[in-house]
């Protein structure tokens, strides 16, 4: 018994290495035929080879080997590295639209992004070896042959005092700020709530309480960059000439002013004093307290569905579909949690929801098995956190999607299945499909 366990896994193990080296093979021999015109151009501009060889070794990871911005590590980044042939840059000295200057991309390099996966460089890399690998990235575009960043003028800064932070307040409402970001600066009464990036990608609004998560520094000279050049890429849009320059540094005034101390370097008193806030926002605000939750949860992860990169379809958010194959149970397409009223959670009283939440019983009595969704965990969560969830999910806008039913394993596969599990010992997979299982036309 146990040599059979044995050669079965050596065979499988040995079936993956020929399929995977196969796969590589594949896919080198397609690089090599054709190398994208980006690295190629990065290369003719790289004399020495440093830029490049930094590049592979510490950067391609995540940004890619041409540097589309979607390196091996990519689909579990948010937000996702950047993509360097589109050039579109967050972090900027210079007018909207235009490229950052060499010194914004070492800095960014050399100081990391903070809140985001991006590292700071500086203690692993030395100067030169920065702006070499700098000189690559910008090679990886077309556009720094032709564009010379335009560097924008702050005028002369005014210095932070209560005056000064007050007006700021005002100029927050004026250019409405609270639009995104809320009347605080953390989301509360926020018009819109989710943003995609110009690759469709999930993003953020800042919290403009936390400091510390801000890509591009916290100093007022950092955030009033940020407005009046704008994120390129991203919805934060550029507030070139909406102001004064006096009333933009009020307002940048303004925004230090919001920030927090991170719980770190709380003392005791203050981390209890920070979460009993937590707390009480989350009772007068269950849906942003829901939809924190299901963000952090993972539900959007399986409740929508992807295309082979992991990328959710457009507009599929939460609109279920997406396949999972749990062998040998069975297929478990997941269920549309939009609010629409056929084929999503707008048909199902809230008592439904939160059985099908805490008990696995969907609307039709169907019993889940105890994954792929994890329902028994759950149920360990407290009434008011299922009441919030359920009160977000009301809120996501509909969108009409037929799921079909859990289907399960016609019962001889599931028999042969279950004994490979038990006397084989063969470790069944779960298997996760691109596209989507449901059926976006109505009738
Ligand atoms: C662990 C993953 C990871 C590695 C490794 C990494 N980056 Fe990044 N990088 C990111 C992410 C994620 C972003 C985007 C952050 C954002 O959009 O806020 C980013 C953004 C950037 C930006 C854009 C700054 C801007 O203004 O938009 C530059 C430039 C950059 N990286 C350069 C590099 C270089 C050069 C290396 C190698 C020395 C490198 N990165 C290595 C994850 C990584
Ligand atoms: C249309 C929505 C929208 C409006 C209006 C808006 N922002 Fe933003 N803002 C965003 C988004 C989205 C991000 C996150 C971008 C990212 O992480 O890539 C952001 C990020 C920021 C950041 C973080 C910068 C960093 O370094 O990470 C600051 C500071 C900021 N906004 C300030 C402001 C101020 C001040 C205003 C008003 C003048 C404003 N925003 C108006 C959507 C908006
Ligand atoms: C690991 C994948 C996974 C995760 C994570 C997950 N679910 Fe599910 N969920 C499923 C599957 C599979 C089903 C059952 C198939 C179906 O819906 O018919 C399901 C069913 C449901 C249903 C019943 C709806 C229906 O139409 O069948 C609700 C409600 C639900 N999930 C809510 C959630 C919420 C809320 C979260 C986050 C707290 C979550 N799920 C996280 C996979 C997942």
């Amino acid at each position: 018994m146990e040599k059979s366990s044995w050669s079965s896994k050596t065979v499988a193990v040995a079936a993956l290495i020929i399929v995977v080296t196969a796969l590589f093979s594949a896919m080198s021999g397609r690089l090599g035929a054709q190398p994208s015109s980006a690295s190629a151009r990065a290369l003719a501009t790289d004399s020495s080879g440093n830029g490049r060889r930094i590049y592979q070794t510490r950067c391609a990871e995540c940004h890619g080997d041409s540097g589309r911005g979607d390196g091996s590590a990519a689909i579990f980044l948010m937000p996702r590295p950047r993509d360097f042939e589109a050039a579109k840059y967050k972090i900027r000295t210079t007018e909207t639209g235009s490229l950052p200057t060499d010194d914004d991309l070492i800095r960014s390099v050399r100081q990391g992004l903070y809140g985001s996966a991006m590292p700071a460089w500086d203690s692993l890399l030395t100067t030169a070896e920065i702006q070499d690998v700098v000189e690559y990235v910008k090679a990886l575009s077309p556009r720094f042959k032709s564009e010379t960043p335009v560097v924008v003028d702050l005028g002369a800064q005014v210095p932070s005092s209560p005056d000064s932070v007050a007006r700021g307040s005002q100029v927050y409402e004026k250019l409405q700020c609270r639009k995104c970001h809320g009347s605080d600066g953390r989301g509360t009464g926020a018009v819109t709530t989710e943003f995609q990036d110009d690759w469709q990608q999930p993003i953020a609004a800042a919290d403009l309480t936390e400091p510390w998560t801000m890509r591009g520094g916290a100093t007022a000279r950092d955030i009033s960059l940020r407005f009046r050049t704008g994120m390129s890429g991203t919805p934060m849009p550029s507030f070139k000439d909406s102001a004064s320059d006096a009333e933009m540094w009020d307002l940048a005034n303004y925004v230090v002013s919001l920030g927090r101390k991170p719980v770190w370097s709380m003392t005791a008193e203050e981390v209890q004093a920070q979460y009993a806030r937590e707390e009480a926002d989350a009772k007068a605000n269950p849906v942003k307290r829901g939809r924190y939750l299901v963000e952090t949860l993972g539900c959007p992860l399986c409740h929508s569905p992807g295309d082979d990169k992991a990328r959710v379809l457009p507009g599929m958010k939460m609109a279920g579909g997406l396949l999972i194959r749990v062998v040998p149970f069975g297929d478990y397409p997941t269920g549309n949690l939009t609010s629409d009223k056929q084929t999503g959670l707008g048909g199902w009283t809230d008592e439904e929801i939160k059985r099908a939440l805490t008990k696995g019983i969907l609307k039709d009595g169907t019993r889940l098995l105890p994954f792929p969704m994890d329902w028994p965990s759950f149920a360990n969560m407290k009434p008011d956190d299922i009441n919030a969830i359920v009160a977000y999910l009301r809120t996501i806008p509909p969108v009409f999607n037929r799921v079909p039913p859990p289907s399960r394993t016609f019962l001889p596969f599931y028999l042969w299945g279950k004994f490979k599990m038990l006397i084989l010992q063969d470790d069944p997979p779960i298997l996760i499909y691109p596209g989507n299982a449901g059926v976006t036309t109505r009738g």
